[in-house]
C-alpha cells in the first residue's frame, strides 16, 4: 500500500521499510568505450536507505557474484561537496526538489518503480566511467577568476566592515553552490551559466570582491566558453534541477558585469590576480 506525496506522483511506501526495485543503469568501461543501459533486479532495499547506499547495496550483491560494481562518484554524502551527480530518471539529483543525490532517500519511491540511473551528459563533462563524469572544467572556470586576491585582512577586519542584510543574503544564498554541475546537465544547451553565475555574484555582492569584479565576470565567462559550455537562452532548467536552489537572477548580474567589462580595458577591470 502506497499513498500519493505530490501532485507529480511521488510516492511513498506506507510501511516504511522495504521497496524492491528495478534498476537500468549506463555501464561504459571508459571514455572512449561504447555504453550501454544494464538491467538490475534491486529487491529487499530499506527505504530508509539514501540513493547512495541503494548502490552500495546494489554493489556489494554485484562484487558477490563476481561481476564488477557500478562506478559513481560521491564524497561528503549530505550536499556539501557536489560530487554525487546522478541523473535518475531523467531529473538531475532526481524527483525532490532542492536535494541533491546524497540527500535523496528511497522512500521517495514505489515499490516496484523501474529507475534509470545515468550520468550527466554534456560536451565539456565528458564520461570517466559508468556514472562519474570528468567535472574538472568548472574547477578551471573557478582558477580563471572566482577568488579574491586582494587583501582583505583577518576575520575581525570583515566583521568590522557593515554590510546591508539584502546583500549578504543575496551573496550567501549564491555562495551555497556546491560546483554539482546538474545545471550544466539540465540545461538543452548545456551551459554553466547558473555555476558560473553563482561564484560570480556571491564574491561580486561583496566589499571584498569588488577591485576584482569585472576581471573576475570577464575571465570566468570566458573560460566558460573555453571549455566548450553552451549558451544561456534562460530555459531555467537549471534552476529547477540547482540541488541548492541558485536563482537564475545570479545570471542577470553575472551578464551585467561581463557586459561593464566588455567596455573598460583589461588592465581596468580589477586588481592583478596573477
Ligand atoms: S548552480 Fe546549483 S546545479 Fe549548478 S553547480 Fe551550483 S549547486 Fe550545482
Ligand atoms: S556526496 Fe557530497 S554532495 Fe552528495
Amino acid at each position: 500500500m502506497s499513498y500519493r506525496l505530490s501532485a507529480i506522483g511521488y510516492r511513498l511506501s506506507a510501511e516504511g521499510k522495504i521497496v524492491n526495485l528495478t534498476l537500468h543503469v549506463w555501464r561504459q568501461a571508459g571514455p572512449n568505450s561504447p555504453g550501454h543501459m544494464v538491467r538490475y533486479d534491486a529487491p529487499d532495499i530499506s527505504a530508509d536507505m539514501s540513493f547512495l547506499e541503494m548502490l552500495d547495496v546494489v554493489n556489494e550483491r554485484l562484487i558477490e557474484r563476481g561481476e564488477t560494481p557500478i562506478a559513481f562518484d560521491h564524497d561528503c554524502r549530505e550536499g556539501i561537496c557536489g560530487s554525487c551527480s546522478l541523473m535518475i530518471n531523467g531529473a538531475a539529483h532526481g524527483p525532490n526538489p532542492g536535494t541533491a543525490t546524497c540527500q535523496l532517500h528511497m522512500r521517495s519511491f514505489r515499490d516496484g518503480q523501474e529507475i534509470t540511473i545515468e550520468p550527466w551528459r554534456a560536451k565539456a563533462m565528458p564520461v570517466v566511467r559508468d556514472l562519474i563524469v570528468d567535472r574538472s572544467a568548472l574547477d578551471r572556470i573557478i582558477a580563471a577568476g572566482g577568488f579574491i586576491s586582494a587583501p582583505t585582512g583577518c576575520a575581525p577586519d570583515g566583521n568590522s566592515i557593515l554590510i546591508g542584510k539584502h546583500l549578504v543574503d543575496t551573496a550567501m544564498d549564491a555562495a551555497q553552490c556546491i560546483g554539482c554541475g546538474a545545471c550544466v546537465a539540465a540545461c538543452p544547451n548545456g551551459s554553466a551559466s547558473l555555476f558560473t553565475a553563482a561564484k560570480i555574484t556571491h564574491l561580486g555582492l561583496l566589499p571584498q570582491g569588488q577591485p576584482e569584479r569585472l576581471r573576475r565576470a570577464r575571465r570566468m565567462v570566458t573560460q566558460m566558453d573555453i571549455e566548450g559550455f553552451g549558451g544561456c537562452t534562460l530555459f531555467g532548467e537549471c534552476q529547477e534541477a540547482c540541488p541548492k536552489q541558485i536563482s537564475i537572477d545570479t545570471i542577470t548580474m553575472m551578464n551585467r558585469d561581463f557586459l561593464r567589462a566588455a567596455l573598460v580595458p583589461e588592465a581596468a577591470t580589477g586588481a592583478e590576480s596573477d
